[in-house]
């Protein structure tokens, strides 16, 4: 597995198995159960998603340590606030079953509320319970804001980026100022496996549509946390470090960007 080092020296596995939508208690525990028997050694998690209990009861049984693995969470649009942030946190922890997470993002920019929630993750970085803190959905605009008053350059910005929504102009921004960009729905969320430039890449490379749109992100250096619970997927998403798409390849790629975007948008957000 492939590290990515982030701007305070934590290391991330580039890809962590995403956790959103998987709410079913016996689905959720065979899929991570599976992704640690695969490799998979991080894991995307957050309030909103309702499973992060379930991710705590999971990977007490894997055995691994808790040193062996990297998860985040992420804060709830509705615990936004200093205090409930900080309180919500708590709860966080112990529903995970740990005394600290790896990564701990703002979910999402909310209006007013994430000046004062930024200021509970820098304060939950500083008393050791997240080895790093980042952001979510957050666009050019609102990272510029938050430059103006943070303390902690965020580590991290995880935005829904894939060979349909490239986001050329955030990637360029977050480079320049020591920011790792995440990508999240890898896939699409698998709205569209058809397009024929993807299909004719795969077939030469004798790989799946999927993992040519994985390796697309590993190749521009992001993190890629494709979500599955399907035993054969999870294997296949995770099996993209042993081949190379060339120049060629990367710059068709390149040219299927449409400003797809499959899930919410930050882009009017004030
Ligand atoms: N921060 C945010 O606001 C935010 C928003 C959205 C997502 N995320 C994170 O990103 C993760 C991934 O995003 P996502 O769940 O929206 O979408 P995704 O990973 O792009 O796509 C998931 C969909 O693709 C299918 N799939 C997975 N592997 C496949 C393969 N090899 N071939 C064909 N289909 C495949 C899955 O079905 P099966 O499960 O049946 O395989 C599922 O329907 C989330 O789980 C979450 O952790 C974060």
């Amino acid at each position: 597995m492939k590290m990515v080092t982030l701007n305070n020296g934590t290391q991330v596995p580039q890809i962590g198995l995403g956790l959103w939508q998987v709410r079913d208690p016996q689905q959720f525990h065979e899929a991570v159960r599976l992704a640690f028997i695969n490799g998979y050694r991080h894991f995307d998690t957050a309030q909103a998603y309702g499973n992060e209990a379930m991710f705590g009861h999971t990977w007490r049984e894997s055995g691994i340590a808790r040193k062996d693995f990297f998860v985040t969470t992420k804060i709830a649009v509705n615990n936004f606030g200093y205090h409930r942030t900080k309180r919500s946190f708590m709860q966080s922890l112990e529903d995970l079953e740990t005394d600290y997470v790896d990564l701990l993002l703002l979910h999402f920019p909310v209006p007013i509320l994430r000046k004062r929630s930024w200021k509970a993750l820098q304060s939950i970085a500083e008393h050791g319970q997240a080895r790093a803190i980042g952001v979510s959905n957050f666009t050019v605009r609102h990272l510029e804001e938050l430059a103006k008053y943070a303390r902690i350059v965020p580590a991290v910005n995880q935005v829904e980026l894939h060979v349909f929504l490239q986001q050329p102009e955030l990637l360029s921004y977050c480079a320049l100022k020591g920011i790792v960009v995440e990508a999240y729905s890898p896939l699409a969320h698998a709205r569209d496996m058809n397009n024929p430039v993807i299909r004719e890449i795969a077939e030469r490379h004798g790989r799946s549509y999927a993992q040519i749109m994985l390796r697309w992100c590993i190749q521009k250096g992001l993190i890629v946390l494709p979500k599955s619970i399907n035993p054969e997927r999870i294997k296949e998403n995770f099996n993209v470090f042993d081949f190379e798409l060339d120049a060629d390849d990367m710059r068709r790629l390149e040219a299927l960007d449409r400003n797809f975007r499959t899930c919410w948008s930050p882009v009017h957000v004030p």
